[in-house]
């Protein structure tokens, strides 16, 4: 592991303990809203998930500058402080929004810190892998994000 990974992972770790500090110096929003931001961030997410899939499966071809685009997306996503969508109540359909959160969420919260960890290491090595422009070093990190993705999903996300 190279000292700039290192140096990486400290962070998103540190980043990972101060989110709920973060969460109180923010402004409060609707639950329709907090529900509306959460799955529009998934959404996003799943966009560049989708248009770096393509590239590493050969049905568009691989662009250097659009991976690197979609990688640096996602982990800025994975950094955003998302955590702070996750309002106590918001697994309850509000307004328009419905949501597929599970109430688990907040009564697992090792659960939680585990899936949210894994993530965040997905998303800086999906970053660092991006910026070598190389589909075989993006290849691996894309599917450890993928089971990133899809660990939370199992645990949290109704079907
Ligand atoms: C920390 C847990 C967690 C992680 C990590 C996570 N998701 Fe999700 N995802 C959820 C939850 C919870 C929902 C349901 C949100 C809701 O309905 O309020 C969701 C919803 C979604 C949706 C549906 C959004 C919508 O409009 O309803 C998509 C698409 C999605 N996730 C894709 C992804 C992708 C791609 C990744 C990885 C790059 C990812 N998610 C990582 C928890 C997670």
């Amino acid at each position: 592991m190279t000292r700039n990974t290192t140096r990486a992972l400290t962070t998103a770790v540190l980043l990972l303990l101060s989110g709920s500090v973060l969460a109180q110096q923010l402004p409060q929003l609707k639950p329709d809203e907090v529900i509306r931001y959460r799955k529009a961030g998934y959404a996003f997410m799943n966009w560049n998930m989708t248009k770096l899939k393509a590239m590493l499966d050969g049905s568009v071809p691989f662009n250097k500058d659009q991976a690197l685009a979609a990688a640096a997306s996602i982990n800025s996503t994975v950094n955003s402080g998302m955590g702070a969508l996750y309002t106590p109540g918001s697994d309850k359909d509000s307004g328009n929004e419905k949501t597929r959160l599970k109430s688990e969420f907040f009564t697992q919260p090792d659960k939680v810190k585990e899936v949210a960890g894994a993530y965040r290491i997905a998303g800086t090595k999906l970053a660092a892998a991006a910026a070598t422009g190389d589909p075989s070093q993006i290849k691996p990190a894309f599917d450890e994000m993928g089971k990133a993705c899809k660990g939370c999903h199992e645990a949290f996300r109704k079907d």
